[in-house]
């Protein structure tokens, strides 16, 4: 997407090798670009959230391997490689689907061979990412048309949780690329972000996304939600997914499932922006199969955001000595799920839709 004219995508390869990221943690005040040189770097920005969102974390590491067999094309570094970068994040299954796309493709090769290859297949999964939102994007477009046809006036109000826009991918976005499709087509959206607490991603890069694509928005409070789709205020929910099940089931961002059943309780369609790279076809019950990562009680006891002087502050919001949980993800059952918005097409949330969709890439999981 393009900032100040520039275009951009989240992560990229120089001519001269050297891989580059927008590093999150500094938005939405500051936009920063690092090099990562080498794995440990890679590590560090996929853990320390430099870079975040189920697709871009996958394409990160796909990088990650790529610089690391430059360095070290051996058996054993590809292994070590695999198991450093995959330790970094449990929950979003894109990690280990791209972690897994280089292993099948490199350890065949002989070792001299696999640098070139591997940062062949790297700005491949950045490529093929990037059509895969386009495409989600086209079929999201589809719905939000509808509902502008059946309204006959006014904005379409949508509702997202957490940031799935195109700093969580290579471009585009999952949840937001209908979002932008729809702007482009003159069709007047209003997008409704939830915080989402305790990181902010909505607050911070969700609502950053928007203002700098002038799109119509409102940063709400992760409470606000069900009070809006009681009103009439809300026509659709469109989120991300971390991981979605054989079945449907969906583990996005914690919150989400929360704003499924409001959104179910109000007859609020919500809507999954899915890529193929999410879905685990090895797993059927999200609830009990899906780790959920655990964070630091520092990111709900406290809150970050810029003081007077510039600099980036952190501000404690609870007593001393009280603990805090922090699950990162949650799980919204599919039959919640009104659809899954894939690049394929829109698919019912249920083990035999997705069968339907993705027959081959279940056959060859
Ligand atoms: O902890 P994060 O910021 O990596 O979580 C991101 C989300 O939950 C997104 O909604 C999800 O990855 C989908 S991104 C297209």
């Amino acid at each position: 997407m393009k900032i100040d004219g520039t275009p951009y995508r989240t992560i990229w390869q120089d001519a001269d090798g050297t891989v580059n990221i927008i590093d999150q943690r500094w938005l939405p005040h500051e936009l920063r670009i690092v090099p990562l040189r080498d794995r440990a770097e890679f590590a560090t920005a996929i853990r320390d959230m430099w870079v975040r969102g189920a697709p871009l974390i996958g394409a990160t590491a796909a990088w990650g391997m790529a610089v690391q067999m430059a360095d070290d094309p051996s058996d054993a570094a590809l292994d070590e490689t695999w198991a450093v970068l995959h330790e970094t994040r449990p929950t979003a299954i894109n990690l280990r689907w791209a972690l897994d796309e280089m292993r099948r493709l490199l350890a065949p090769l002989p070792p001299a061979e696999r640098a070139r290859a591997a940062a062949h297949r790297a700005a491949q999964i950045c490529d093929e990412d990037v059509e895969i939102n386009r495409r989600i994007g086209l079929h999201g477009l589809q719905i939000i048309r509808e509902i502008a046809a059946r309204k006959g006036g006014g904005p379409v109000n949508i509702l997202t949780h957490c940031n799935a826009g195109w700093l969580a991918t290579v471009d585009w976005g999952t949840a937001t690329s209908p979002i932008y499709h729809a702007d482009a087509e003159g069709i007047p959206v209003h997008v409704f972000v939830d915080e989402t607490r305790p990181r902010n991603q909505g607050a911070q890069l969700t609502a950053w996304e928007l203002n700098s694509h002038g799109i119509s928005h409102d940063l709400i409070v992760d409470n606000a939600g069900g009070h809006l789709m009681q009103h009439g205020e809300v026509d659709m929910v469109i989120v991300g997914t971390d991981r979605t099940t054989a079945r449907g089931d969906v583990c996005n961002k914690i919150g989400t499932y929360l704003k499924a059943l409001a959104a179910r309780a109000n007859g609020v369609p919500f809507y999954v922006a899915l890529p193929s790279p999410t879905i685990d076809w090895r797993v059927r019950d999200g609830v009990r199969e899906i780790p959920i990562e655990e964070r630091g009680a520092g990111e709900v006891t406290m809150v970050q955001g810029r003081g007077p002087d510039g600099r980036i502050v952190h501000v404690r919001i609870s007593p001393d000595g009280t603990g805090a949980r922090n699950p990162a993800f949650d799980v919204t059952p599919a039959e919640l799920v009104t659809g899954l918005l894939t690049e394929r097409g829109l698919c019912p949330a249920t083990e035999a839709g997705l069968a339907a969709m993705f027959g081959d890439l279940k056959a060859a999981a």
